[in-house]
């Protein structure tokens, strides 16, 4: 394609460093569309003939039905998928394919594939992203009432809902799936006819073909255009962040499906044995999930490194922008599939999380909540009082709610039956009604406006 200047070829390694084919071929419908696109405005603006154009059309139909039938075939001469696309439409419709480049460099073309790439991946994680919500909300409904621990420093601390906790990562992907939203808002502009670096002389019209292909409007420097990458780095930072969120909910099902918690039993398709202990039965799929969101994160630091040195414009270290980006995508998108199935099939066992939350006293701030509410009692004398109704309760084997009155007003006089209300964990979540909060009526409501965001009820 550039051999005119010159007299030999490439030596093999350089071949093999130079060449992109083996990972942007992944682009090669991208590819095809902006060129079908690109040649409709040159005919349309007079820049090549129609007849020229009809053909170009026809050939790239050709190879559209090629590549879909028996993939890219690989060519390491050609280099990239630009090239390969080019040479064969030459093969099948002679000396016009050359007119496809007019108007036209690699630099921008890559940058519009790519652009074009990209945004396929953030609907993409935007529907995997809804997928688990749903799945979140569905099993949150399930048991909006169910107690359990609420951990601080992975001690148990005050109880809450198993609803509660599920919708906590329901929070967590919706910030995600605003992240991915922002960034396509903010690459929706077509770098197509930024040309090299400087735009070109052609009357083109790029108005026409950022319009064509789905973008808002071309974007407003050619340097700027062929050199920005930032719309990969929006999207592997909002991959990294939404992977940063699986890999928590992964630790929670790891740590939770282990025999000293026994609070799930992953499903068996998403469990494996060991080959050599038989009654293991390992949460892998979380683990690999948890094992993932390190390497998407490596891919964000990858692209980022890249980017740091460059100056404008285009230069060859971009072509190492779509390895991270392409793994980033296919470990989010298994991820996600995964940790879908996993919340959908998990087994929880709210008999022990119940029991875990009636464990340890996990109301005493209950006790005292409710001496400085119904008797005045400043807290720092109300929490000292409660810790002498635990050490009553730890004397006498018994949960702070299982004291009689008696016992309670041997601790303080002022504690009256209505205390009753907040000392077990039912009591206790049901009293935390604040907005937010992890009462099943507050969690219920946050449940319903989930489902009617997520189009559940329709
Ligand atoms: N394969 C190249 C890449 O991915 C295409 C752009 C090449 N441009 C150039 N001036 N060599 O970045």
């Amino acid at each position: 394609m550039w051999g005119g200047r010159f007299a030999e070829g490439p030596a093999a390694v350089m071949r093999e460093i130079n060449a992109s084919i083996g990972f942007d071929k992944r682009l090669w419908r991208q590819d095809i569309a902006a060129s079908r696109i690109h040649v409709a405005m040159l005919a349309a603006n007079s820049i090549v003939s129609q007849a020229d154009a009809d053909a170009i059309e026809e050939g790239l139909d050709r190879i559209e039905d090629e590549y879909q039938l028996h993939g890219v075939p690989e060519d390491e001469g050609l280099e990239d998928i630009h090239m390969h696309v080019e040479h064969r439409l030459a093969e099948l419709i002679g000396p016009a394919a050359g007119r496809l480049h007019t108007a036209r460099s690699r630099n921008d073309q890559v940058a519009t594939d790519f652009r074009l790439w990209v945004r396929d991946a953030m609907d993409a994680a935007d529907a995997g992203l809804a997928a688990l919500q749903r799945a979140l909300v569905t099993r949150a409904a399930e048991h909006v009432s169910a107690v359990m621990p609420g951990f601080t420093h992975l001690q148990s601390a005050q109880p809450v809902t198993l609803g509660h906790h599920l919708m906590a990562y329901y929070e967590m992907l919706r910030r995600d799936r605003s992240r991915f939203a922002d960034a396509r808002v903010r690459m929706n502009e077509c770098p197509l006819g930024s040309a090299a670096l400087a735009g070109t002389g052609f009357p083109i019209d790029r108005e026409a073909t950022a319009l064509a292909l789905d973008f808002d409007r071309p974007t407003a420097n050619s340097l700027d255009a062929v050199s920005d990458r930032d719309f990969a780095l929006d999207y592997l930072q909002a991959a990294a962040q939404a992977s940063l969120h699986l890999s928590r909910l992964a630790e929670e099902f790891v740590l939770w499906a282990s025999q000293m918690f026994g609070f799930v039993a992953l499903s068996d398709s998403f469990s494996t044995g060991s080959s050599i202990m038989p009654q293991k039965r390992n949460p892998d799929a979380a683990e690999l999930v948890r094992g993932h969101a390190g390497r998407i994160l490596g891919a964000l630091t990858s692209l980022s490194v890249t980017m740091k040195g460059l100056p404008l414009a285009y230069s060859k270290d971009m072509q190492d922008d779509k390895e991270p980006v392409f793994e980033a995508h296919d470990l989010l998108t298994l991820s996600l599939a995964a940790m879908t199935g996993m919340v959908e099939s998990v087994t929880f066992d709210t008999g022990r999380m119940r029991a875990a939350a009636e464990a340890g006293h996990a109301t005493a701030t209950d006790l005292a909540d409710w001496l400085v509410r119904e008797a005045n009692v400043p807290f720092r004398e109300a929490h000292h009082i409660t810790g002498r109704a635990v050490r009553l309760a730890d004397g006498a084997g018994k949960k702070l709610w299982e004291l009689g009155l008696d016992e309670l007003r041997s601790v303080d006089e002022r504690i009256e039956a209505s205390v009753f209300n907040v000392l077990s964990p039912d009591a206790s979540v049901k009293s935390r009604t604040s907005f937010g909060g992890t009462a099943p009526a507050c969690v219920k409501k946050r449940i319903e406006a989930a489902r009617k965001v997520l189009g559940m009820d329709e």
